[in-house]
């Protein structure tokens, strides 16, 4: 580890219930290229980042194990995810889909290896996850998980394998709680982690009821935004090509939000039906 004369926020880490444990804040990649993510990783490093999530789907997976390996941080000390592509579901296909990530990546594992979808029309994804606990057993990935998949789904995966994943990354926000796949996760075990956690392309961050607790705090909207995920024992991965934006986004353990802050972060809630269904998307 190189040594820095900048205190960095001590980001908590959170079990997973195959063993290890995973920071509470990483750096989303997506839609970074090669050369961007590789900057951004560098960037995050020195700002205290230690993890990373990209996916095959992403292209940028080169990009991502030069950032690591230029970051001055060892790998042992990086937690990186990657996600296994839908056209790699099915038979032994996923052996053969990460290796070509860890090829890409330069790495010898991937901390946590994700189905990206289920897409439960081609029905794979018991298939692809019982691939994925041999996979796990030979050590390429040392955790394994999903992405997108409802509690139905995943009890799929437990009554046929009796494995349950140690992760379920889902879009969550205060926009889109999800509060019946948290509670399905908690009862299980699982640690939900949230894509798109400051809303993504879309105009969360400009909500007046972010404005009045930004004010209230001192602080920006998308921290009092990734401090609701952290409040919530939510793992979230905001996405910044800004180095100042992502150490504003690692920023968020030295603050507490009162009942009544949460309770205004209630009425955010844009109720059924809001954000993707991952029964009729993903690739
Ligand atoms: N599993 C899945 O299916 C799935 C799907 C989508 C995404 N993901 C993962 O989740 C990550 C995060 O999701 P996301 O990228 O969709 O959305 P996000 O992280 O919620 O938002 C990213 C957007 O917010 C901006 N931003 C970042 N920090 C900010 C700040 N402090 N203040 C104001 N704006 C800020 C970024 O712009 P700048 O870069 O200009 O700062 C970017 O436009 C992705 O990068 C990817 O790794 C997974």
């Amino acid at each position: 580890m190189t040594d820095s004369p900048i205190a960095l926020p001590a980001v908590p880490l959170l079990p997973l219930n195959s063993g290890g444990s995973i920071p509470q804040v990483g750096l989303g990649t997506w839609p970074l290229d090669d050369a961007e993510v590789e900057r951004a990783i560098v960037d995050a490093a020195a700002v205290g980042y230690r993890h990373v999530d990209t996916a095959a789907k992403y292209g940028n997976e080169v990009g991502v194990g030069r950032g690591v390996a230029a970051s001055g941080i060892d790998r042992e000390d990086w937690f990186v995810t990657t996600k296994l592509d839908g056209g790699y579901q099915g038979d032994d296909r996923a052996v053969a889909g990460l290796d070509a990530s860890l090829d890409r990546l330069g790495m010898e594992y991937v901390d946590l290896l994700l189905i990206h979808w289920p897409l439960p029309a081609r029905d794979l994804f018991v298939d692809t996850w019982k691939t994925f606990i041999r996979l796990r057993e030979s050590g390429k990935a040392r955790a394994i998980g999903v992405s997108n998949f409802k509690p139905a789904h995943i009890d799929r995966l437990i009554a046929e394998t009796g494995v349950t994943p140690a992760v379920n990354q889902v879009q969550l926000s205060p926009a889109i709680p999800r509060l019946d796949h948290r509670a399905y996760d908690e009862e299980h075990g699982i640690v939900t982690e949230s894509w798109s956690p400051i809303g993504g392309s879309g105009d969360l961050l400009g909500d007046p009821i972010l404005a009045d607790l930004a004010a209230k705090h001192g602080r920006t909207p998308a921290q009092i935004v990734l401090r609701w995920h952290v409040q919530n024992g939510l793992v979230a991965i905001p996405k910044s090509r800004d180095p100042q934006r992502m150490a504003a986004n690692l920023a968020v353990f030295d603050f507490v939000l009162d009942a009544d802050d949460l309770a205004a972060l209630d009425r955010l809630d844009e109720g059924p039906g809001a954000g993707v269904d991952s029964d009729h998307s993903g690739h």
